[in-house]
């Protein structure tokens, strides 16, 4: 397939939060671009660093070959290099300012075509703020949190849940060795697609979610049913951003990045001494951590990455700037980039519903 004509040079970076399957889109991206679009592709190192900083290296065939399977990300990643609120590292919050200007004239420099930029809420709001300003942007979704509006799935959300629900399988056989209540507390920020789709996998007890504030007698009252039903001990899965009724998250850190996410953390280690005080029973508290995001991907966050490369470069090919790939349904499709500030995608509440029939 020959390129559309003046579109033959691909900057392609990862912002935010890695996640697996970040190699699988820049792979398919590369290799795309070379073999059916003869386009040149280019990494912008770090994120939107790279691109304030002009540091962007050529990806060729080699650089891209055998990273399928491999976790992170080759070109490395941001999640505090803003470009309408720039902050050098180490210095003062309070000396942000716009270096937007800045990465046009570097995206000209190098003489790019488009921008591939694979990113969250935060990255993908800023590459259409980018589009705003001239430079021609095509979005992929990413995410363990799966929060994205506009997509079905983001790609790394499926291995994320993999891990949750293997370590749900693990906290059984010692809780039910040593009869206690587990408290596991799963990352996903505002959402609980994480926590839910996991924790039912792994047939947690309880779980929790940022979406339905829970009562503690309720939490309390699981534990003990199933007590009295014999069961002498329980799985609690409580997500990063649940909250008990009447009251706020709990946060590791209040200090904001420069995508203004404050640091959710800390609600397991809360939860599991209440349910210990309220229920006697011996409790434990796990917190899984960036365990959630590293590693190889699942075959199917593979497969779906290498999708979303795919449907990115024909949407170059075919001059849709402004856009993101979605997947909605079974098919790829592409959604206007603006739609990923218009909110984040919450849990359904029917999938809810089904594990609460399984509390208790
Ligand atoms: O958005 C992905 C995510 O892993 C969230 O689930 C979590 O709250 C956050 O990123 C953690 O970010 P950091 O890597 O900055 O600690």
């Amino acid at each position: 397939m020959a390129p559309r004509s003046g579109i033959k040079r691909i900057g392609v970076l990862t912002g935010g939060g890695d996640c697996p399957g970040l190699n699988a889109v820049i792979r398919a991206v590369v290799k795309t671009g070379l073999i059916e679009h003869h386009c040149e592709a280019y990494g912008i190192l770090d994120g939107y660093e790279g691109l304030i900083n002009d540091r962007i290296v050529p990806l060729g065939y080699e650089d891209v070959s055998g990273i399928l399977a491999v976790g992170g990300t080759i070109i490395g990643t941001s999640n505090t290099a803003h470009p309408f609120e720039y902050v050098r590292e180490g210095e003062d919050p309070s000396t942000a300012r716009d270096v937007s200007e800045r990465c046009v004239k570097n995206f000209e420099k190098a003489r790019l075509d488009v921008l591939v930029c694979i990113g969250g809420d935060g990255s993908l709001s800023i590459a259409h703020q980018l589009a705003q300003k001239g430079i021609p942007v095509v979005g992929v979704p990413k995410t363990i949190d799966n929060d994205l509006y506009g997509t079905d799935v983001t790609f790394g959300f499926d291995t994320a849940v993999q891990i949750v629900s293997d370590a749900v399988d693990r906290l059984h056989t010692t809780a039910m060795s040593h009869h206690r209540a587990m408290v596991i507390e799963t990352m996903g920020r505002y959402a609980g697609w994480l926590a839910l789709v996991g924790g039912m996998a792994g047939g947690g007890d309880v779980i929790l979610i940022p979406e339905i504030p829970y009562g503690m007698e309720r939490v309390c009252e699981a534990v003990e049913e199933r007590s009295r039903l014999g069961k002498r001990f329980s799985i609690i899965v409580v997500s990063e951003g649940a909250k008990i009724k009447g009251e706020e998250e709990v946060l590791a850190s209040t200090r904001l990045d420069e995508f203004g996410h404050v640091q959710l953390g800390g609600i397991g280690q809360v939860l599991g001494k209440l349910i210990e005080k309220k229920t006697g029973y011996d409790t434990r508290v796990t917190v899984l951590g960036h365990i959630q995001r590293g590693g190889k991907p699942t075959a199917h966050d593979r497969v779906l990455a290498t999708r979303y490369g795919v449907a990115a470069m024909d949407a170059v090919h075919c001059g849709h700037y402004g856009t993101m790939v979605a997947l909605q349904g079974k098919e790829v499709v592409e959604v206007p980039l603006k739609v990923v500030s218009e909110g984040i995608k919450v849990v359904d509440e029917r999938l809810y519903e089904i594990t609460k029939t399984f509390w208790g």
